[in-house]
């Protein structure tokens, strides 16, 4: 099977009540960190590993989202006839080759597994990536670059890893690790989830995977895991018994946890201060609040 990676599928079924009222509305991916939408992360990570076919598995309600990857023609000759040419040439970076992006309806709430099984037909025989918008990565050389290159070496299934506190095991997908020192991992098994006790490693899954076919034959079996849910670390982890290796990739970067509040104010900070036209004033505004203690009322 060749190993060049050109599909990746986006779970963003997910009705991010955590994030509610806002989400009543607006899809929790259209959410936006500084001045992009979430999801415009992952794509531009995902066209600079490769990635040519963009497969959304979504929900009811995520209309905007399939509005967001729309050409916006009015737009962009208001801003050419107005020679805004810096703005025209942020939002033409947004657009997406015609017939590069298909949807998927998840037409119920099954889980991951079941979320990426839902883009079954559009794969076929090769490998894909399974990226989740919700996990932002700042990194030098983006991260599924990292991964795509480290795969071309390795084949099997690839996962982005990283160590977290051990009391937060039960957040993640945990890799049983053969040996954690290098920057590539051969794990002997996955759990997903596992209390702290159980756990067989603080190796987290981070959302970030290039698999192969066999995961999602492996998902046909529709075996329910962790909260009562289809796992993709599940399927994932059958491979291994099926001899089909799994690889934890400790990528380059810092990955924020934007599916949680404070990880999307963490994001909104860090990406802010990486701007010029940005820094000095939001840098001037944190030096002062955390000097005086000052917090809005
Ligand atoms: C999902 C996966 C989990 C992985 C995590 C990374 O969990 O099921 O294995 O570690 O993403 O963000 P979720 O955060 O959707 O519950």
């Amino acid at each position: 099977m060749s190993r060049k990676v050109t599909k990746a599928i986006f779970p963003v079924a997910g009705l991010g009540t955590r994030f509610l009222p806002a989400t009543k509305s607006v899809p929790k991916e259209i959410m936006t960190l500084v001045d992009r939408p979430l999801v415009q992360y992952a794509i531009d990570e995902a066209r600079a590993a490769g990635i040519t076919e963009f497969i959304f598995v979504t929900s009811r309600g995520k209309s905007a989202l399939e509005d967001y990857f729309d050409h916006n023609l009015v737009l962009e000759q208001e801003l050419k006839a107005k020679g805004k040419d810096d703005l025209l040439e942020v939002l033409e970076n947004t657009n997406m080759e015609s017939g590069a992006i298909a949807y998927i309806r998840q037409h119920k709430a099954l889980g991951l597994g079941h979320a990426v099984w839902c883009a079954r037909r559009l794969i076929g025989d090769e490998p894909f990536a399974v990226m989740l918008p919700d996990d932002v990565i700042a990194a030098d050389k983006p991260c599924l670059q990292q991964m795509v290159e480290a795969y071309e070496e390795t084949g099997g299934n690839m996962v982005a890893a990283m160590e977290v506190a051990p009391e937060r095991t039960s957040s993640y997908g945990i890799l049983d690790a053969a040996d954690s020192s290098g920057k590539v991992i051969r794990a002997r098994g996955m759990v997903e989830k596992p209390k702290a006790d159980e756990a067989p490693s603080n190796m987290a899954v981070i959302g970030r995977y290039i698999l192969g076919p066999s995961v999602l034959y492996n998902l046909n079996q529709m075996k329910k895991g962790s909260g009562g849910e289809i796992q993709l670390t599940d399927a994932i982890a059958e491979d291994i018994g099926n001899g089909v290796p799994v690889f934890g990739y400790r990528f380059d970067g810092q990955r924020f946890d934007c599916g949680s509040k404070a990880g999307f104010l963490q994001a909104t900070v860090a990406f802010a201060l990486a701007r010029n036209d940005l820094r000095d004033d939001l840098s001037a505004y944190l030096n002062d609040i955390v000097a005086t203690g000052r917090a809005a009322q």
